[in-house]
C-alpha cells in the first residue's frame, strides 16, 4: 500500500541553480550574498522596510521578544491554541504569558477576550495566524494602538495569506515567519522577522548575531544568540519565494478539492473556505470530529494510518502543557474551544504534489469512517 504523506516539499524552481552558485562561489556561511537578497526580496514582497533572517521561526519569536525588551513583570497576551514556540519565547524572556481561547469556526484567537485581558502590566499582544485563516489582526492592531502596547504578528503559517487585502506579516510592529519544510516558503529550517522600525531592525540584527558591535567586535553590551541563517538556506528561500504564488494557488486547489468531497459529510466540521476578512489558503486542511462521532482524533488518526493515510494532530493548548503546569503556570485555566478541537481535530495530507485521486481517496475513507452506523 502506498502511504499518502501528510506533506511533501516541491523544490522545482531555481533552488538547485542558486545552491550550485553558493557551492561554486564558496559562499556558504551567513556572510554570503543570498542572505541579504532573500531578506530584501521577502521584505519587499510584504511592503516592509526590513527583513532579518534567523535560523527558525522559534528563534524569530525569541529575538522579537528580546528586541522589544520584554521581561519580568511584563504580560504578553497570546492564543492558547498555537505552537509551543510562542509561549516558550515569552516564558524564556521571564515575561508572563496570558492566554486566550480561539473561535470555534476559525480556530484563531478571540479578540473580545484579548480586550478583557489587557491590564496595566500588558506590554504586547502576540497574534498568531492559524492553519490558513488570519487572526483578526485589524482589531488587534487597534487594541494595541489604543493601549500603547506592542503587536507581534506570527505569520509562520500565513505566508501569502491576505487579511482584508493586506498580506499577513505586513501588519505587526514585528512580524515573524518560519521556513520549515512544510511552510509556503521553505529553507529546510529558517525564519525571518519583518519590521518597518529602523531601531527594532537593528536590535534584531544584533541579537541574532551574538550582539557583536561594529566598532569593537568582541566587546558585548548585551547577550545575543547565534541564530543566523546561512547562504545555502537563503538561496533555497529566494527560489521558493519566486514560486510562492504557485504554492499558494496549489494549496487553495487542494483545499477546494477537500471541501468539494467533504462538504455536508455528517460527523465532520470543516474549515471555512472564506471569512469576511480572508480567503483560506489552507496551510493545512484541518477537520474536527463532531460530538456525535464516538471516537476522538487520536483514534481517527490510527484508523486512517491503517489505510495508508498520514495525518497530524491539532495543537494541544498551552494551558494543558505538562511542562508549563509543572512550573505553576495556567493553574485551573479553562479554554473550552481549544480543549475540544485539540481532542477532536487533526489535519489531512496537503503535500504540494498530492494527486486528485489521493484527495478523493482520503476524503471517501474519512467519510466512511465517521458516518453514523
Ligand atoms: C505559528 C507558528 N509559529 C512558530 C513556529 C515555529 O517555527 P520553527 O519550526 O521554524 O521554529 C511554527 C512552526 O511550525 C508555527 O506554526
Amino acid at each position: 500500500m502506498n502511504r499518502i504523506p501528510v506533506f511533501t516539499t516541491v523544490l522545482e524552481g531555481n533552488e538547485l541553480r542558486y545552491l550550485t552558485d553558493c557551492i561554486e562561489s564558496g559562499w556558504i556561511s551567513s556572510e554570503g550574498p543570498y542572505v541579504g537578497r532573500f531578506e530584501k526580496e521577502f521584505a519587499a514582497y510584504h511592503g516592509r522596510r526590513h527583513g532579518i533572517t534567523v535560523c527558525n521561526g522559534t528563534a524569530a519569536l525569541e529575538v522579537a521578544i528580546a528586541a522589544l525588551k520584554l521581561g519580568p513583570g511584563d504580560e504578553v497576551i497570546l492564543p492558547t491554541f498555537t505552537i509551543v514556540s510562542c509561549a516558550l519565547a515569552v516564558i524564556r524572556a521571564g515575561a508572563t504569558p496570558v492566554l486566550v481561547d480561539c473561535h470555534p469556526d476559525t480556530w484563531n484567537m478571540d479578540v473580545a477576550e484579548v480586550a478583557r485581558k489587557i491590564t496595566s502590566r500588558t506590554k504586547a499582544i502576540m497574534a498568531v495566524h492559524i492553519y490558513g485563516l488570519p487572526a483578526q489582526i485589524g482589531p488587534l492592531r487597534e487594541l494595541a494602538r489604543q493601549h500603547g502596547i506592542h503587536l507581534i504578528e506570527d505569520a509562520a503559517e500565513a505566508i501569502g495569506l491576505k487579511y482584508q487585502g493586506q498580506l499577513c506579516g505586513s501588519i505587526g510592529e514585528l512580524s515573524t515567519f518560519s521556513f520549515y519544510a512544510n511552510k509556503h516558503v521553505t529553507t529546510g529550517e529558517g525564519g525571518m522577522i519583518l519590521t518597518d522600525d529602523d531601531d527594532l531592525a537593528a536590535r534584531c540584527r544584533s541579537l541574532r548575531n551574538l550582539c557583536f558591535q561594529p566598532p569593537r567586535r568582541f566587546v558585548h553590551e548585551e547577550m545575543g544568540w547565534n541564530m543566523r541563517m546561512c547562504n545555502l538556506q537563503a538561496a533555497v528561500g529566494l527560489a521558493q519565494l519566486e514560486r510562492l504564488g504557485k504554492t499558494v494557488a496549489r494549496k487553495q486547489e487542494i483545499g477546494a478539492a477537500y471541501q468539494k468531497y467533504l462538504r455536508g459529510a455528517p460527523g465532520l466540521e470543516l474549515p471555512l473556505a472564506r471569512t469576511a476578512d480572508a480567503e483560506n489558503v489552507y496551510w493545512i486542511y484541518g477537520v474536527v470530529l463532531s460530538d456525535s462521532v464516538p471516537f476522538d482524533a487520536a483514534e481517527a488518526a490510527k484508523r486512517l494510518a491503517q489505510q495508508g493515510i498520514d495525518t497530524r494532530p491539532f495543537f494541544w493548548g498551552m494551558h494543558e502543557q505538562p511542562v508549563f503546569q509543572r512550573r505553576g503556570l495556567f493553574a485551573g485555566e479553562k479554554h473550552p474551544v481549544s480543549e475540544r478541537i485539540a481532542r477532536r481535530g487533526f489535519y489531512l495530507p496537503t503535500g504540494l504534489n498530492i494527486e486528485p485521486a489521493q484527495i478523493e481517496f482520503v476524503s471517501e475513507t474519512l467519510k466512511r469512517m465517521v458516518a453514523p452506523s
